[in-house]
């Protein structure tokens, strides 16, 4: 990588999300370095204008290997603990390792699942987080790292709380998005099932979307944790529809009970990332469903 621009590092960068993001990074003239350990992130999902190392973050040592040969490019089923780990104790490295190799900005995924089941609906910042799923609690956990880093002038950080991310080269398997699990099943013309009666509610985001606001994040004031969702209950059944219009299937859903753990309501307050980044989301889900179908018929 030739060193003069603008730098960046994201972790899970071969991952569905943070793909897209190097994708952009990339547009917007940055040097991209990808850390990933492809658990679940694909080669095939990088560009190769992107210096990727398959390095996982819960390894101290060649993740500070990585982050000082960025720096000097430039001359200058799940285990209970498993959240933990990843999202605490890898996220704690990455921390550590920016700060020692000079970064000057952490910009964080952080997830809605930090608020549990709100108060109110649609949820905003002010609202006190309490998170009902080790994921979440792994998550809120980490803000308050980058918190700690930040009040002792270490770092400077964004966190945005995604809601649902959706969009092309989400995984369609295991614990994955729901509008790629949809559009996989009906497009093969499969039955499909929802857990629970339908009414449970989500907040769906365009992946475009989120990246335009992690972008604006890099740039913006430090120390913000803000939403980046659509501020629109979707439920699962209005789901359903949206991708069975997009996909032209016909058959109707199944149900199956419930699962554990799943919050009843979610739904994110944008007013922060508006007021702060001038961001809004612009990919309605009818919108964001057909790029999906189109995306997975190719
Ligand atoms: N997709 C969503 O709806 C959503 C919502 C809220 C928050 N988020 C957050 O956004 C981020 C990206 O999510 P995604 O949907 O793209 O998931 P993903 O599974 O597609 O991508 C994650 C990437 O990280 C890599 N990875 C996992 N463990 C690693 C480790 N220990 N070391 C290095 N790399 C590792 C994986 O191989 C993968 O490429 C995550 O932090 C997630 O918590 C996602």
């Amino acid at each position: 990588m030739t060193g003069q621009g603008p730098r960046a590092l994201v972790t899970g960068g071969a991952g569905f999300v943070g793909s897209h993001l190097v994708d952009r990074l990339l547009a917007d003239g940055y040097g991209v370095c990808v850390v990933d350990d492809l658990s679940t992130g694909s080669t095939n999902n990088v560009s190769p204008q992107a210096e990727l190392h398959r390095v996982d973050i819960c390894d101290a040592a060649p993740l500070h290997d990585v982050a000082l040969r960025f720096r000097d490019v430039r001359r200058s089923v799940r285990e209970p603990d498993f959240d933990a780990r990843v999202n605490v104790v890898g996220g704690l490295n990455v921390l550590r390792a920016a700060a020692a190799a000079g970064a000057r900005r952490l910009v964080y995924a952080s997830s809605a699942a930090v608020y549990g089941n709100p108060a109110r609906i649609p949820v905003s910042e002010t609202e006190p987080p309490r998170p009902i799923s080790e994921y979440g609690a792994s998550k809120l956990a980490f803000e308050h790292y980058l918190g700690a880093y930040s009040a002792r002038g270490l770092i400077e950080y964004a966190a945005l709380r995604y809601a649902n991310v959706y969009g092309p080269r989400q995984r369609s398997s295991g614990e994955a998005g729901v509008v790629s699990i949809f559009t996989r099943q009906m497009i093969a013309g499969e039955p499909v099932t929802i857990f629970g009666d339908g009414s449970k509610t989500r907040d769906y985001v365009y992946v475009a979307d989120v990246v335009e606001a992690t972008v604006r994040a890099a740039a913006g004031p430090s120390g913000v944790v803000a939403n980046v969702g659509w501020g629109r209950e979707v439920s699962d059944l209005e789901l359903f529809r949206a991708v069975a219009a997009a996909a032209g299937y016909r058959r109707q859903p199944t149900y199956a009970p419930d699962r554990r753990g799943d919050v009843a309501r979610s739904c994110l307050d944008g007013a922060v990332a508006q007021r702060t980044w001038g961001w809004r989301p612009s990919v309605p889900v009818a919108d964001g469903v057909r790029r999906v179908v189109e995306y997975a018929r190719t």
